[in-house]
């Protein structure tokens, strides 16, 4: 049984049993494996990051500074839901400061109110508020028929498993101040 290594013009073959085997081969081998490694673990991290960010976000989280945001005068906010749009400066993966537009169906309930995130807890598109004639005054998902009930409950039966999240917030000379994204399960 042989088993020797000859040098040919700079690659290597290595000779056993009469088979032979580049060795240069297996470091190309290898190569290819690590860029493939890099490249799926590139796209996989591009898919990752907006779930995380979803995870982490609306970036009013607790202990960040000036996590209220004016949305709306208090005069605005009656018993029916309202969808109300808001911009924070938001710092993602590649971009510092950027202006990111959020919104939230806000309504009075007796003396308090209640600011709930349109973001459905199904798969994450967004919920309006009784634009589904079949189930009048609730919060209708069109993307799988997710249904909530007005203050934010997912309807068992229907895709999502838990309630719609719901802003923290404050009143202030006669403005809503949304704050910390309260999520719920
Ligand atoms: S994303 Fe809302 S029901 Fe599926």
């Amino acid at each position: 049984m042989s088993d020797h290594t000859l040098d040919h013009g700079g690659a290597k073959w290595r000779e056993n049993a009469g088979r032979q085997e580049n060795v240069n081969e297996i470091t190309r081998r290898q190569f290819l494996t690590y860029t493939l490694m890099g490249t799926g673990g590139f796209m996989v991290s591009t898919l990752l990051v907006p779930s995380v960010r979803y995870a982490v976000d609306p970036l009013l989280k607790k202990g960040e500074e000036e996590p209220y945001v004016p949305v709306a005068d208090v005069s605005e906010i009656g018993s029916e839901p309202k969808r109300f749009e808001f911009t924070l400066k938001v710092d993602d993966a590649w971009v510092k400061n950027q202006q990111t537009t959020y919104s939230a169906w806000v309504y009075k309930q007796g003396s308090d109110f209640v600011a709930l995130s349109p973001v459905c807890k199904h798969l994450g598109c967004t919920v309006s508020w009784n634009t589904s004639p079949q189930h009048p005054e609730m919060f209708y998902c069109p993307c799988h028929g997710g249904l909530y009930t007005k203050d934010g409950i997912n309807v068992p039966g229907t895709p999502p498993r838990a309630p719609l999240d719901m802003y923290d917030y404050k009143v202030e000379n006669g403005k809503l101040y949304l704050g910390p994204l309260i999520q719920r399960t």
